[in-house]
């Protein structure tokens, strides 16, 4: 374990997670009389976040002086470097107060059951002025019809803060047992195989072949031991494809055209925020923590729509002060099939080409394809992943 890099902030990972059986059966038995709150979705899935160790070294939700301090700077008010609040945010307290010992009931599972037990440490309200200054700082916007603006701006202005013990890992650990894993479980996963030199790359997508070969590129370039797919399986917004579909092509992908033994198939729980640069940023931090040494920032990396700029994600770490982070970034340029030479290329390391000399193809395109039951050319998409992808949308008609 001791090659690997070190977590964020801290010389062991911090999951919250109340690994001792007994113990979690006492605080499930003593979380069925504590006053309880039925919690936000971000909220349960920060709540997953900070049980599998991923946001080591926090110890549970922000307040608000932190929340205000990492908008403007990227630090907590105590100086620990992070990018973007990590809040239980709740319409009203109601009778909660300062000092209550509560529990946190899981919107996301039939019947609400308790996720976690938090002491409230704090109960603080964020004026309208002060939340519209975070949006904007951490989603670079305030547009409602941004979908992670939307979600934030829905959940409430009222923080209730403090120190967490989790209880289980949601619907994660049920729906995609295959997959789902800890930043333990991974980073323990990591120090079996022996690998040292690790990239990570985000997805919240099915893989295409540009995803494919820019996994293979970050490991060739790297001289890495092997990549860790690690998929967001958390919510997303409408029309965004679901997780069991980009699992199954991902899973496909692999089996058929990686090395034995080079890929980990991965996934975390976790609300997409679609904060482009601070939530690249986020990424970065809780990709350390699972143990990965290096990171794949490629083109509109976590962004939506037109708000961030293609390649905003990688300058915000121009913004990380030296030494912050461990993890090493894999800026990857645009990536797609070059006609000219027959194979997926970075686009700047295509000299001699114009647009018309790579096979590009728009998401919504792409969607209308495979909607039709028509597979997107061999350049752009394996045909095993486009049949999975076929398949669902054949099943949704
Ligand atoms: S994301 O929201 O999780 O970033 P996606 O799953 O599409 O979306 O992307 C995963 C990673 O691949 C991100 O680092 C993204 O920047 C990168 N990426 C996706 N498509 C391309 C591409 N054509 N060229 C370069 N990088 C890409």
């Amino acid at each position: 374990m001791s090659n690997l890099i070190a977590p964020h902030g801290a010389a062991r990972l911090n999951p919250l997670y109340v690994e001792d059986a007994d113990e979690r059966g006492r605080l499930v038995q003593e979380a069925e009389s504590l006053p309880s709150i039925t919690v936000a979705s971000a909220a349960a899935s920060n709540a997953v976040m900070l049980g599998g160790g991923y946001f080591t070294p926090l110890a549970g939700f922000m307040d608000k002086a932190d929340a205000l301090s990492v908008g403007r700077s990227m630090r907590t008010a105590g100086g620990l470097f992070w990018p973007t609040p990590v809040l239980n945010l709740v319409r009203e307290a109601g009778p909660v107060a300062a000092g209550a010992r509560i529990a946190l009931r899981d919107p996301n599972v039939d019947g609400a059951p308790v996720l976690a037990i938090q002491e409230v440490e704090a109960v603080e309200s964020f004026s309208a002025a002060e939340f519209d200054t975070l949006t904007g700082q951490v989603y670079g916007t305030t547009d409602p019809a941004h979908p992670g603006v939307a979600d934030f701006q829905a959940q409430g202005k009222v923080a209730l803060s403090g120190p967490v013990r989790v209880l289980n890992f949601s619907y994660f650990e049920t729906e995609f047992p295959d997959t789902f894993r800890t930043a333990v479980a991974i980073r323990q996963e990591i120090a079996e195989r022996g690998w040292c030199r690790v990239v990570a790359f985000q997805t919240r997508n099915p893989m295409h072949r540009a995803h494919e070969e820019l996994c293979r590129m970050a490991m060739e370039r790297l001289e890495a031991d092997g990549v860790v797919i690690h998929m967001l399986l958390g919510k997303l917004k409408p029309g965004d494809i679901p997780a069991p579909v980009r699992d199954a092509t991902i899973r496909k992908m692999v089996e058929l055209y990686f090395p034995p033994n080079s890929a980990m198939i991965t996934g975390y729980g976790f609300d997409m925020l679609y904060a482009g640069p601070r939530e690249a940023v986020l990424h970065a931090v809780f990709r350390q923590n699972m143990g990965a040494s290096h990171f794949i920032v490629g083109r509109d990396h976590a962004g939506v729509g037109d708000y961030y700029e293609p390649f905003e994600a990688q300058g915000v770490f121009d913004d990380v002060p030296a030494g912050a982070l461990q993890i090493e970034l894999f800026k990857a340029d645009h990536t797609a099939w070059s006609k000219k030479l027959n194979k997926v290329v970075m686009m700047r390391e295509a000299p001699g080409h114009t647009k018309e000399d790579f096979v590009l193809l728009s998401g919504t395109a792409v969607r209308e394809m495979l909607g039709r039951g028509i597979a997107p050319p061999p350049e752009f998409s394996r045909p095993e992943v486009a049949q999975i992808l076929i398949d669902h949308y054949r099943g949704q008609e």
